[in-house]
């Protein structure tokens, strides 16, 4: 399926079928991930639900079957616990505990118990991944405004999403600075970034014979992450089982605030307003949130020095110097301060991320210390972080640079069979293939090619929330 795909052109000329590959390509990735009521990232690699990654593909996946996206969100909102944590994996019981590690007899959330509940019926893992899903809601609305009020769709997840950002926004806010901090590496998603080289080192890693990693059935050990970092994931990952995933009154060994995360709250709570609207619920109390968490990125992330967001290390009571991609992301907040918006374009154009130069921004930092060109999360290129990036140039008036992205990020899809992730230097695959996100970005990104701007439609007031439009707020560089 994928290897028609070979050598898609960046800049696709009328009459050519390479887009028409490209969307049947990334079509047949989704619907051969899909399981009947949500889509595996990977069939081998990762074969259960997870939950940032349902929301990038329920954006894709909006463009073939709204109805499908819609049930991808609902069935994730459905395993959501009693304190509003919408956990990182909804396991599927036809799996066998051997396929992924850590599996459920490994969290037993069916036994966690107050006060975080569990819901019964389901088992999930007992931490969260960054908050993209009331962004993903509102633009599968929009696919099919007509739609999804007929079937009632925003009303049954909004009160969902919304004890969902209050949790965040709640008894995750650690530092008591307004910020949402995670508790785990494979929470804010970029599990070995060399932002958590530091933290991690007060870590002692679990003993490496009690247990066995699956993911390296599927990859190659020099693609993911150390069995160091693995033995340090299982060591915080069984505290905090065993402290009934309490958020407070206990002592994480690791606890950060990451610019990324916070910055997908952000927008997430701006879409938030607009699902309160659409539903009939009070917008302004989601609008002030997001102000409120806008203000405290920019108080406690921005370093003037770096050019960009930096990861707060909340146990070592310090700003983490490493620069990964997660700093940048923020372009997709609104309402920046310019000086903010014009430093961060020069860094993702500078010597360290490259924007325009290689065909997508890197994970981590080229002169890095601890760049890798092919493992995880040190150095390959992303397409849901490219997505991102190419959403806030988009919105804040960027749009040649959008443009470039764009091309090269649906030239690497097709040519890549839909990795993972790409070498940043030669778009080469790396990781697994026919990735759940790739395939769904690629095709959101089609559409909005073939349309000519952001595929969502913008609906007014953009202003205040273009990333969640989609709309340029500012004028081209
Ligand atoms: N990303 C992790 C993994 O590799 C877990 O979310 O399994």
């Amino acid at each position: 399926m994928t290897s028609l795909l070979v050598g898609t052109p960046a800049d696709p000329t009328p009459g050519d079928d390479a887009p028409e590959a490209l969307r049947r390509g990334a079509a047949g990735v989704l619907l051969s991930n899909w399981t009947g009521a949500s889509t595996v990232p990977s069939r081998g690699l990762y074969p259960h639900q997870w939950s940032w990654d349902s929301a990038f593909i329920a954006i894709g996946l909006r463009h073939l079957s709204v109805r499908r996206a819609q049930r991808e969100l609902e069935t994730l909102l459905h395993a959501q616990w009693a304190d509003g944590r919408v956990p990182h994996i909804v396991f599927n019981p036809a799996v066998p505990h051997d396929a992924y590690f850590p599996s459920p007899d490994f969290w037993r959330s069916s036994s966690a118990g107050a006060p975080a509940g569990a819901p019964g019926g389901t088992e999930t893992s007992g931490i969260v991944q960054p908050p993209v899903h009331a962004l993903a809601a509102w633009l599968v609305h929009l696919a099919d405004p007509e739609d999804s009020r007929r079937r009632g769709f925003l009303p049954r997840v909004y009160g969902r999403l919304a004890a969902w950002h209050d949790y965040l926004t709640g008894p995750r806010d650690l530092g008591g600075g307004g910020l949402a901090a995670m508790v785990h590496p494979w929470e804010p998603g970029m599990d070995n970034s060399p932002c958590w080289d530091g933290p991690l080192r007060r870590v002692e890693p679990a003993a490496s014979g009690s247990y066995r990693r699956a993911d390296l059935d599927h990859g190659q050990p020099s693609e993911r992450p150390t069995d160091l970092d693995y033995g340090r994931y299982v060591r915080l990952a069984t505290d905090y089982r065993d402290s009934g995933y309490a958020d407070a009154g206990t002592a994480h060994a690791f606890a950060v605030e990451d610019p990324c995360v916070n910055a997908l709250l952000i927008v997430s709570e701006h879409a938030l307003a607009r699902i309160a609207a659409e539903t009939g619920a009070d917008p302004a109390p989601h609008r002030e949130r997001a102000a409120r968490l806008t203000g405290a990125l920019v108080a406690r992330l921005w370093s003037p020095e770096a050019g960009m967001f930096l990861c707060r290390d909340l146990v070592g009571e310090e700003l983490v110097p490493e620069r990964s991609v997660a700093g940048l992301i923020p372009l997709i907040v609104p309402g920046l301060p310019g000086e903010v918006v014009d430093a961060l374009l020069a860094t993702a154009t500078g010597a360290s991320f490259r924007l325009g130069e290689v065909p997508m921004v890197p994970s981590y930092d080229f002169s890095g210390a601890d760049f890798d060109p092919s493992r995880y999360w040190r150095g390959p290129a992303w397409f849901n972080t490219n997505w991102l990036l190419e959403r806030g140039l988009r919105q804040y008036g960027r749009t040649v640079a959008a443009d470039r992205l764009r091309s090269a990020m649906l030239a690497a899809a097709g040519a890549s069979g839909f990795a993972e992730y790409v070498d940043p230097f030669t778009a080469e695959a790396r990781g697994t293939r026919d990735f759940g996100w790739t395939a769904a970005l690629a095709l959101d990104l089609l559409v909005a090619a073939h349309e000519g701007g952001a595929s969502a439609p913008a609906t007014g007031d953009a202003a205040a929330d273009g990333a969640v439009t989609g709309e340029p707020v500012g004028a081209d560089a």
